[in-house]
């Protein structure tokens, strides 16, 4: 489906998503899953970031000590239910910056349309997580990592918190380098390109709009 594909089975994550599927989980609730979800994930996104060693006191003597390299992480949020992941993983990696890119699917192209874009300056030197929920057709997936590529970005994963074989291909065919990371992939996409059995809208449900 996706030759760089992990699937989180850690059991927090896949108890946690249960919760987040139940129809009768509230708004808040929800939104705090989704959370606790994109911490565990953002664990597994970044377990292979370069470390080097850094003089520190500790109170009894001088050591050298592991410390991340490099310039700080990006997180690119698919708006706008990407916001919802951004979040929990911001909340491991504060220091991260923040983009933002808005995507609508042409009516008559059915193609996505980029409405909004806003990135750091220097995303080219950055790692980046690109962060949607749901990886559905694959094509808002698709254009946004392409956007990224466009604006220089050269080490670039993607979290979601379900996928289904159709989005993966489409990534797969698009970008067969770029790590996805999902908590699960699901049966299949219906007829409305919902993914079933899924979690329902990951907008709506965590933004309380339905
Ligand atoms: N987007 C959603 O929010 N849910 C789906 O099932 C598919 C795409």
């Amino acid at each position: 489906m996706h030759p760089r594909l992990t699937v989180v089975s850690h059991p927090l994550v896949q108890h946690k998503l249960t919760l987040m599927r139940r129809r009768e989980t509230p708004t808040a609730e929800f939104r705090r899953l989704c959370r606790e979800v994109a911490h565990l994930m953002a664990y597994e996104v970044t377990r292979d970031l370069p470390l080097a060693s850094i003089p520190v006191e500790t109170p009894l003597e001088p050591m050298m000590a592991p410390s991340l390299a490099g310039k700080k992480l990006c997180v690119v949020s698919i708006l706008r239910a990407g916001d919802g992941l951004a979040e929990g993983i911001l909340d491991l990696i504060p220091s991260a910056r923040v983009g933002h890119i808005g995507l609508y699917r042409d009516p008559v192209t059915k193609r996505p349309v980029e409405y909004y874009l806003k990135l750091p300056e220097d995303i080219a030197e950055r790692p980046v997580i690109v962060v949607d929920p749901m990886l559905a057709t694959g094509n808002s997936a698709a254009a946004a990592v392409a956007r990224l590529r466009a604006a220089g970005a050269r080490d670039v994963r993607f979290v979601c918190l379900l996928a289904v074989a159709e989005g993966l291909r489409v990534m797969a065919a698009a970008h067969p380098d770029v790590p996805v990371f999902t908590a699960a992939v699901d049966r299949e996409l219906d007829e409305h390109a919902y993914i079933r059995p899924g979690l329902g809208d990951a907008g709506d449900r965590l933004f309380g709009t339905k």
